[in-house]
């Protein structure tokens, strides 16, 4: 009796175990199953976000399983206490980046050259597999790409859900209205780049033009918001992990904030071609250590250089020429060994030290023409040997060319006419 009754349970459950598998593979048909999908090539473990590994090595037999180490948005919650997991995962989490993608969609008014006219749900279309999309192995979208595509339209804040989103590149469009502050919830974002579009300023943000929210992003490293209209103030908030900022060719006023200390990370401020920015430059400059390249040309600045940008040691590019700065180059500026490309032409420098010129040993290229420079020629750039380009006409030097100048092997340029 015993006997009996367990042999029937044992074929009951088998018969149970055989429908199931059945229903998985009528669905793996139709469409592509993200559990299979998400299985990953030998090897390559670290690639494999979203799905957890249960899911990957027991794939078409789960039917449940705990998830410890679940990051929430990886994988729905509902999966956590289902089974069917191909039903269940549709509707999650996974699914769900198609849909923001759609939300994304409808915010394009104009796309004449079709970039995202491959983007629906219908039929076997798969949104990995759309135009500028790609995913990682669990079908979380990672990568959007569509610059250079005439996009014309606003920015949905839908992008916001795609939790998995590092890389977003819409450069050269045609997209206007305000950047989101939604896109600071896609927090693996590492370089977003709305460059070349017609963005303007928040009103609703105080015209703060940079969501505030884009700065608690651990990971952004490179920020492009360069050839766009944003017209308001900028307000740096502290981040870590932000290396490359390029705000150039846009119409941001207010001058450079004292808060640009906050970006400890920065090794590139762009900000060229802001012409109503004016103000001074912050002595907090000299906070980013690992600065190595600012350009702030044509942005109306005045003041003096301030003596902190002396401590900036790896400091190789400084650009700020046809602004209209004033007073001597501070003494401090000599600690500037790695410099070298020093644009300042067309501002109103007043003095160049010999001593400053003698430390900047790794100089190449000096451009301070149509400034008001007094005194001599300092010879101290005769012992620069790495000058290539020495243009300082158009000042008030006087005395000639110094004969130290006699040993400079790489000179290619020397203007010194009209001084
Ligand atoms: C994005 O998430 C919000 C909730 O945070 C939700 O209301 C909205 O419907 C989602 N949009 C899309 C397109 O998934
Ligand atoms: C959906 O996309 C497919 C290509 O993936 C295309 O053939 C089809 O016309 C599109 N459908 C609609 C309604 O746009
Ligand atoms: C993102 O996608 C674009 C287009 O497919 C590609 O050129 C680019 O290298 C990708 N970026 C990364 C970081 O993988
Ligand atoms: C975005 O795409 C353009 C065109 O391919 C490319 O030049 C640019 O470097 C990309 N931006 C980033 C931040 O990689
Ligand atoms: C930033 O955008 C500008 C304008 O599109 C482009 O010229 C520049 O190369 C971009 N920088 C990077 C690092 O992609
Ligand atoms: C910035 O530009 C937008 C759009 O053109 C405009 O509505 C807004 O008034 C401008 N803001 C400022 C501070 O000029
Ligand atoms: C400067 O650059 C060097 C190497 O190029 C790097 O090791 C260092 O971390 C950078 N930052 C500072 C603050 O020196
Ligand atoms: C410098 O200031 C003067 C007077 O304020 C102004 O006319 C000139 O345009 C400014 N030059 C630059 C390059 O900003
Ligand atoms: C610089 O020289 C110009 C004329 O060459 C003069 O108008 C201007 O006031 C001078 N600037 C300073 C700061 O001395």
């Amino acid at each position: 009796m015993a006997m009996i009754h367990e042999a029937s349970m044992m074929t009951l459950v088998i018969l149970l175990l055989l429908v199931c598998s059945v229903l998985v593979e009528t669905a793996d048909q139709r469409e592509s199953n993200p559990v299979l999908d998400a299985r990953l090539p030998a090897g390559r473990e670290l690639e494999f976000a979203g799905v957890p590994e249960m899911l990957n090595r027991e794939s078409s037999s789960v039917k449940s399983a705990q998830f410890d180490t679940l990051d929430t948005g990886d994988v729905d919650e509902q999966v956590q206490q289902s089974y069917g997991a191909r039903k269940l995962l549709r509707q999650s989490g996974t699914d769900q980046d198609g849909e923001s993608l759609l939300e994304f969609k409808s915010g394009i008014l104009d796309d004449p050259l079709g970039a995202v006219a491959d983007w629906n749900l219908t039929g076997s279309s798969d949104y990995c597999s759309w135009n500028g999309i790609t995913c990682n192995a669990a079908r979380r979208v990672v990568n959007i790409s569509l610059p250079g595509s005439q996009l014309s339209g606003t920015l949905s804040t839908s992008l916001g859900n795609l939790s998995f989103l590092s890389v977003l590149n819409l450069s050269s469009n045609v997209f206007s209205g305000s950047i989101p502050s939604g896109l600071g919830l896609c927090k693996r974002l590492v370089s977003l780049d709305l460059s070349a579009n017609q963005l303007s300023g928040n009103q609703l943000n105080g015209a703060i033009d940079i969501p505030p929210e884009l700065f608690q992003l651990t990971g952004l490293q490179i920020l492009n918001l360069s050839e766009n209209s944003l017209n308001g103030t900028v307000v740096f908030q502290s981040s870590s992990s932000l290396q490359e900022l390029y705000l150039d060719g846009n119409q941001l006023v207010g001058g450079i904030p004292e808060s640009v200390g906050k970006l400890g990370s920065l090794r590139i401020l762009h900000m060229q071609g802001n012409g109503q920015l004016g103000g001074n430059i912050p002595s907090e400059l000299g906070l980013l250590a690992n600065l190595e390249e600012f350009d702030c040309s044509r942005c109306s600045l005045t003041g003096s250089l301030p003596y902190t940008l002396g401590s900036l040691a790896n400091l190789t590019t400084l650009k700020l020429p046809k602004n209209n700065l004033t007073g001597s180059i501070p003494s401090e500026l000599k600690q500037l060994s790695r410099l070298i490309t020093l644009n300042l032409w067309n501002n109103q420098f007043s003095e160049l030290p010999e001593e400053v010129v003698r430390g900047w040993t790794s100089l190449e290229s000096i451009h301070m023409d149509r400034n008001n420079l007094t005194g001599t020629i300092p010879k101290a750039f005769g012992s620069l040997r790495f000058l290539k380009e020495l243009v300082l006409e158009r000042n008030q030097l006087t005395g000639g060319i110094p004969e130290e100048f006699a040993g400079l092997q790489q000179l290619q340029v020397l203007h010194l006419g009209n001084t």
